[in-house]
């Protein structure tokens, strides 16, 4: 057996995840990889912190470096959230030659090409899975396995937050931001909401799918953006009496020059598939030229359903699995500029 050790970046609610299932799932991952995995250091900001989670102390560390310095870590999980100082941070460990995995689509949306040929010039892999829509395996679709198909459209209800206000809303009626309050308590919610509710979460995922589908390279400006938090109970009753569901949708389209790409709350017919779509779920429909539509829905948000994709990630690095055999976006894009077809 060998024993990997892992540095893990934030120990919130994906880092208490992470934390738990490498321990509880400790026989599940050895018999499948033939590796046992232990978490050996933990980056936190906060040393004093009451945390609900059983981990030994000196664990933790406020140092970064504590972990880059330590050559012992064979791979970093970064579920610290923000641009800074996780950005530095990772592209430190990638340069050290170390893999890296992380949850943050706020960093990959305005810094993924960057920091995927900083990977690929160390040789190592830079993995993304829980980035969109938690356990729902959409990145290893569209990167490890839809290969022949052309990708026409990508569309569903990308933030777990926004669906469990929007689907409480229209069953019990009680306020927006009381509602936002529990989303915040089960952990469903980013450490500054305005993120999740006004759609630019949403945005960001949006646009790690279109740049995974279509080769091109998507800012998250360029996405039309709305949120819910002009919505009210009153509005979204108003449209379940006349037979409609409030979702926020995002959807990229493929276009004759380009990729068209939306986020806002569309009125879906009651029997209309994501209408049915409930509390912290996350659905998305890619639609392909060969196979037609592919539909996955599945938790999109909190400690577990997150954490099960990350160490899916670990699994796959551990095993050379698909999700690391191809290339990333910023390799296709140089592809697509020197001949190939872009977008
Ligand atoms: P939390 O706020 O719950 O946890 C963040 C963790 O990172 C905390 O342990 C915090 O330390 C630590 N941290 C934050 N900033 C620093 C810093 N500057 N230096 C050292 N440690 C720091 O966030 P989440 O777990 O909810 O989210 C983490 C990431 O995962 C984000 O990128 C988020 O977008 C993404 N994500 C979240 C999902 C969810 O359902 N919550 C789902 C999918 C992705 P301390 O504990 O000491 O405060
Ligand atoms: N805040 C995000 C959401 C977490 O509610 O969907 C999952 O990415």
């Amino acid at each position: 057996q060998q024993l990997i050790k892992i540095g893990l970046l934030g120990l919130g609610t994906v880092g208490g995840g992470v934390y738990k299932t490498i321990l509880n799932n400790f026989d599940v991952i050895r018999t499948r990889t033939g590796c046992e995995v232990t978490v050996s250091r933990v980056l936190v900001r906060d040393l004093e912190k009451e945390r609900q989670l059983d981990v030994d102390g000196s664990l933790l560390t406020l140092e970064p470096e504590d972990l880059i310095g330590d050559a012992s870590i064979d791979i970093f999980i970064e579920v610290m959230g923000g641009i800074e100082p996780a950005k530095t941070i990772i592209l430190d460990v990638l340069r050290s030659g170390r893999h890296v995995i992380t949850a943050n689509k706020e960093l990959l949306a305005k810094h993924g090409a960057e920091l995927l040929e900083v990977a690929e010039e160390n040789g190592v892999h830079l993995l993304f899975e829980a980035s969109v829509a938690g356990g729902i395996p959409i990145i290893r679709l569209l990167q490890g396995y839809l290969t022949a198909n052309r990708v026409d459209g990508i569309s569903g209800i990308l933030n777990g937050t926004c669906n469990y206000i929007l689907t409480k809303m229209a069953k019990t009626g009680r306020d927006y931001s009381e509602i936002l309050e529990e989303a915040k308590l089960l952990g469903y919610a980013e450490a500054d909401p305005t993120s999740d509710v006004e759609g630019y979460d949403a945005a960001y995922k949006l646009a790690i799918l279109a740049n995974l589908a279509y080769d091109v390279q998507v800012e998250t400006a360029n996405i039309e953006r709305q949120g819910i938090s002009q919505l009210s109970s009153a509005d979204v009753k108003a449209a379940k009496r006349l037979g409609y569901t409030i979702k926020l949708v995002g959807a990229a389209a493929k276009e004759q020059e380009g990729v068209r790409l939306s986020v806002r709350p569309r009125l879906l017919p009651d029997d209309h598939p994501l209408a049915r779509v409930d509390d912290v779920f996350n659905a998305v429909t890619v639609q392909a030229d060969v196979v037609g539509d592919l539909t996955f829905i599945g938790r999109g948000a909190g400690e577990l359903p997150t954490a099960s994709a990350v160490v899916e990630d670990l699994t796959a690095l551990l095993t050379g699995g698909d999700a690391i055999r191809r290339p990333s976006w910023h390799r296709r894009l140089e592809e697509s500029a020197s001949g190939a077809e872009g977008g």
